[in-house]
């Protein structure tokens, strides 16, 4: 990464301001239902407390309209993080103010404490440089951890660095340098499968990887869309008119380009996405009443007989309504398969798709599982992220 990291800086007395994405989901009696990306940031927070720095942390936590959106407070956040450090870390009632400089100010050297949800206020997400340059004060340096946000130009991940000197955590360091390596300098065969519901979703995303990979897989609902300007009958599977055009394009740019978009040779029908109701499996014409929930057994194969050619693979959405069974069985024999090579780079993008792996348990069996949905989508679109280019650039050495 061609960024200043955390160790290139000294941390010891330092006040020091850290972004993490402790936009973890919560239940409806506001407990946390996964918190990878709160286990994810320990390494930084714990290296920045074991090298002496007063910690002051900080985060949003989902789109409230205003801190009168109570549900949206990091304090489960705090008290899972105080539980993984094994070390307590008070959460403040606000991020700004005379009271959190105050306590900002009485803090000790390895302690941390974190601020309330910085989006209770709105100038956070308009990046307003007075709330930025006024959270930045209570830091003397400032570190980035929050890959799942660095696509997004706030205050707290990009106005805060023009008043102190910026630099990257290692997740945001670990997630940056796989994607990094994956679309300028992939091993090759360099594969990539995307799934979701809209093609219109991926223009840019498909437009890409055209550029950079070697073969692009495509399942999930997004293959309807490909299949009926191939002729083939979709019955009542989802289909995206917005995306239409975009799939006639990329079908054309993957000639020009040689290479090839591989959709699946058949899929899996029923009647209602509803969990275990019967289904079929086709190759040719979806009948009308019937929908394409998955791919099938065959596409399995056929996917899979492609990725054990492969030494890089990145994936971007589910092949199938992963959530409801059978309708998972795709995704899981693709997420099986993968988790089993050896000597391949296997990422997978966020949301969804991490999702779905974690669920499976085999996360830990792949290269590497990315924190963040829109921010890794952003980044294989070839979108500059606003938070990582605001960091410190590393010295470049002369010749
Ligand atoms: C995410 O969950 O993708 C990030 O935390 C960003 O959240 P946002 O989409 O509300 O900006």
């Amino acid at each position: 990464m061609k960024k200043k990291t955390l160790e290139d800086i000294d941390l010891k007395n330092k006040r020091v301001l850290l972004r993490v994405d402790f936009n973890v989901p919560l239940d409806d009696a506001l407990q946390i239902t996964d918190d990878t990306r709160i286990a994810k940031a320990v390494d930084t927070i714990s290296y920045c407390l074991k090298h002496g720095a007063k910690l002051i942390i900080m985060s949003h936590l989902g789109r409230p309209k205003s801190s009168k959106d109570t549900q949206f407070s990091l304090k489960p956040c705090a008290e899972r993080l105080s539980q993984l450090i094994n070390k307590k870390v008070e959460l403040l009632s606000d991020c700004t103010g005379p009271a959190v400089k105050a306590k900002v100010d009485a803090l000790k050297s390895g302690e941390a404490l974190m601020l309330e949800n910085v989006r209770f206020h709105p100038e956070e997400e308009k990046n307003d440089p007075i709330f930025a340059k006024e959270l930045a004060s209570l830091g003397e340096v400032y570190i980035n951890d929050a890959f799942g946000a660095a696509h997004r130009a706030h205050a707290s991940t990009q106005g805060v660095t023009k008043y102190l000197p910026a630099v990257a955590g290692y997740l945001l360091g670990k997630e940056i340098s796989y994607f990094e390596k994956a679309v300028s300098n992939p091993d090759r065969p360099f594969i990539t499968i995307l799934g979701g519901a809209k093609v219109s979703d991926k223009i840019k995303l498909i437009d890409n990887l055209l550029n950079k990979a070697d073969q692009i897989l495509i399942g999930g609902a997004m293959a309807y869309t490909f299949y009926k300007i191939l002729g083939i009958g979709i019955g009542n599977s989802k289909f995206d008119p917005a995306g239409e055009e975009v799939a006639r394009e990329a079908l054309k740019k993957s000639k020009e380009k040689g290479v090839p978009i591989i959709l699946p040779v058949d899929r899996v029908i029923a009647q209602k996405m509803e969990k275990n109701v019967p289904t079929q499996i086709v190759t040719g014409d979806i009948p009308d009443g019937w929908s394409g929930f998955d791919i099938g057994p065959a596409s399995c194969k056929q996917f899979i007989d492609i990725l054990k050619t492969a030494k890089t693979v990145v994936w971007n959405g589910p092949v199938g309504v992963c959530e409801i069974p059978p309708f998972d069985k795709g995704t899981r024999e693709l997420a099986t398969f993968l988790a089993s090579l050896k000597g391949v780079t296997t990422i997978i993008g966020g949301g969804d798709t991490a999702a779905a792996v974690k669920k499976f348990g085999l996360e830990d069996k792949m290269s590497h599982v990315s924190t963040g949905g829109g921010a890794a989508l952003e980044y294989l679109e070839g979108t500059v992220l606003p938070g990582v280019a605001a960091l410190l650039d590393k010295e470049q050495v002369s010749a």
